[in-house]
């Protein structure tokens, strides 16, 4: 099993990456964001609880986002692994996934640290804003997210490094050199993988 966290702040390119990484490499794309926007479209409970948190750009309650990850990750749980788009964002939910995957003896095995610039993330969000029918891609939502990235979200960063996982990727470049960069780091990922099981 294969199962790779790709991490960085809004508009850093994770959704674009990951549905090209999920089908080089036959993973399930498991986005927390896609998770939500589909209950709020759907009018369910969870979708009405849920709605007020993206539309104030904050992050929705630990326990609902778990409980979607659960449903979603069962369903798929003899898939050859995951891509974790925007899932963990809090220390809370990255230590609940560790123990998730513990009781399978499976790891989180890569995190992906996408680099990009403010300024671009922001003309990026923006340029989206245009014709998405996303309700946060409003300049105060953007800038909202943003600062709830740097405050609850970037620490992460230093709880992957401690675990020596964290791959650290430029995102300011064109989509597919960024994907070229990702599937060298993977690759070389599987190859050591190969090289040490087979010691
Ligand atoms: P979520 O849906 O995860 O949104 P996000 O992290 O704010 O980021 P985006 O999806 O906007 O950006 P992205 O990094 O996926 O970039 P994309 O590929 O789209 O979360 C939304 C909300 O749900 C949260 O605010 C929170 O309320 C809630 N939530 C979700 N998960 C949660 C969790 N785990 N815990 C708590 N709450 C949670 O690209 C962006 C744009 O840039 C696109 O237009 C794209 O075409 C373009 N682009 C991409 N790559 C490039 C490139 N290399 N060059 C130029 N343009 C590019
Ligand atoms: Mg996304």
């Amino acid at each position: 099993m294969l199962n790779i966290i790709i991490f960085g702040p809004p508009g850093s390119g994770k959704g674009t990456q990951s549905k090209r990484i999920a089908e080089k490499y036959d993973l399930i794309h498991l986005s927390t964001g896609d998770l939500l926007r589909e209950e709020v479209k759907r009018g369910t409970n969870i979708g009405k609880q849920v709605q007020y948190y993206i539309d104030q750009g904050e992050l929705v309650p630990d326990f609902i986002i778990m409980k979607e990850l659960y449903i979603k990750a069962t369903e798929h749980i003899n898939s050859r692994g995951f891509i974790f788009d925007g899932f963990p964002r809090t220390i809370v939910q990255a230590e609940m996934l560790d123990k998730m995957l513990e009781k399978r003896e499976i790891p989180v095995n890569i995190v992906l640290n996408i680099i990009v610039d403010e300024d671009e993330l922001i003309k990026r969000m923006i340029g989206r804003g245009v014709d998405s029918e996303r309700s946060d891609d409003q300049e105060d939502i953007i800038h909202k997210r943003i600062n709830v990235y740097k405050q609850q979200t970037y620490p992460l960063i230093n709880f992957y490094k401690h675990q020596g996982k964290l791959i650290s990727i430029d995102g300011m470049e064109r989509v597919d050199k960024v994907f070229k960069k990702i599937c060298t780091a993977v690759d070389a990922y599987i190859s050591d993988k190969t090289i040490m099981e087979s010691m």
